[in-house]
């Protein structure tokens, strides 16, 4: 999908400023190699160990039965170690750039009369318990300043080096979604700096489509870059939890990886907002990642996100999210799995041998008469 943008070819300002300086392409691509090595060379070496441990034939039918047994082969300290190292040394490269690059970013962030769309913060905010923590090992977290957003944005885009530098996956996500009618009003829950947000505003351009989130850092970053691509959205700092939005206001609701960074009682809040907000007929969407159903990799993904401070990770892949969409109210509620195009997510899945971190794609619909 394109931009609106009139120069296509053009990167967007602030995009172009918080971005790899030629030099630092040789630390970021060796990051790059060692990822690519830990999840497939360290994987494959560790599997065999476990299937060498349980060629007895008596592998573990759990993921508990499975951890001890995991925990004891001889590759699985290593194993652990990259990966938090490989954490780490990403978010060091991206400090380094936004450090060099302080002024220049601060002002490509700073507000001009010509930004599309709106922008509502609130002083003395008041951030929920389990927000102010640093996740995913990002020292200062995303939420107490510009450069923070900003360290953000970069490690985001590293992630998904090479096929996301334009959010991919959120714009596929939006554009395979299948509604009854064009939706008029559209609110993305924690937005971040917008990947979604812009996806959905490109999709349903005549849409009021708004993006709310705890760091007004983010956005601001996403207000910038959205007028940057020519895309009107309104941004609000709010708590999911307590959502100013009127009652059945809304047609489409979409909370993308954000439930698993919330405790349970919080996640209950948000279904119970979102429901409350959309009009009877509305979608929730919310893509999350989700358990494998391997003893073995299963064991892995809560190492995986434990190593890298996801506090919640972990209890929210056992949720079960369409019971509690039930709970909330929704008439209908499902969940499946979902693959990025143009990978080989699902013969990956299938594969033991090979890493995986699934996606999950819930969609609850609230009754005509609710
Ligand atoms: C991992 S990011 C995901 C951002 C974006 N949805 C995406 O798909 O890239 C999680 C976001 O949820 C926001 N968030 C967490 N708890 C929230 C809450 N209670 N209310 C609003 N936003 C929240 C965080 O500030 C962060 O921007």
């Amino acid at each position: 999908m394109s931009h609106a943008n009139p120069t296509p070819n053009q990167p967007p300002p602030v995009d172009a400023v918080i971005d790899w300086p030629a030099d630092t392409l040789p630390a970021m691509t060796t990051i790059l190699a060692l990822r690519r090595r830990w999840f497939s060379h360290d994987y494959s070496a560790l599997r065999a160990e476990y299937e060498a441990a349980t060629s007895n034939g008596r592998a573990p039918a759990t993921q508990d039965e499975a951890e001890p047994l995991v925990q004891s082969l001889p590759s699985a300290p290593a194993f652990q170690w990259m990966h938090r190292h490989i954490q780490d040394r990403t978010w060091r490269l991206c400090e380094r750039i936004v450090e060099r690059r302080a002024d220049e970013i601060a002002a490509a962030m700073q507000p001009t009369d010509d930004d599309l769309g709106t922008l509502e913060g609130t002083e003395d905010f008041q951030y929920p318990a389990y927000y102010t923590f640093d996740y995913h090992r990002q020292d200062g977290g995303i939420w107490r300043s510009d450069a923070g957003a900003a360290i953000y944005l970069l490690g985001a885009r590293m992630i998904h080096v090479g096929r996301n530098s334009d959010f991919q996956l959120h714009d596929q996500l939006v554009d395979e979604l299948e509604l009854d009618s064009e939706p008029g009003r559209i609110v993305d829950l924690g937005c971040g700096f917008g990947k979604t947000t812009f996806s959905l505003k490109k999709r349903w351009p005549d849409a009021e489509v708004h993006g709310v989130d705890l760091a007004e850092p983010c956005l601001r970053l996403g207000r910038k870059m959205a007028s940057a691509r020519g895309l009107d959205i309104h941004w609000r700092q709010a708590d999911m939890e307590r959502l100013p939005d009127a009652d059945r206001s809304t047609d489409l609701a979409v909370i993308t990886m954000v439930l698993h960074e919330m405790p349970e009682s919080a996640i209950s809040n948000v279904l119970s907002e979102a429901y409350r907000i959309l009009r009877p007929g509305g979608r929730l969407v919310i893509l999350e990642n989700r358990l494998i159903g391997d003893p073995f990799r299963d064991t892995l993904l809560k190492w995986y996100s434990q190593l890298i401070d996801e506090p919640y990770w972990e209890a929210w892949r056992h949720l079960d999210i369409v019971a509690m969409c039930g709970a909330a109210g929704f008439e209908t509620a499902q969940q499946s799995r979902w693959y990025l195009a143009g990978t080989d997510g699902a013969a990956a899945e299938a594969d033991p041998r090979r890493w995986c971190t699934p996606w999950g794609l819930t969609q609850a619909t609230k009754g005509d008469l609710q």
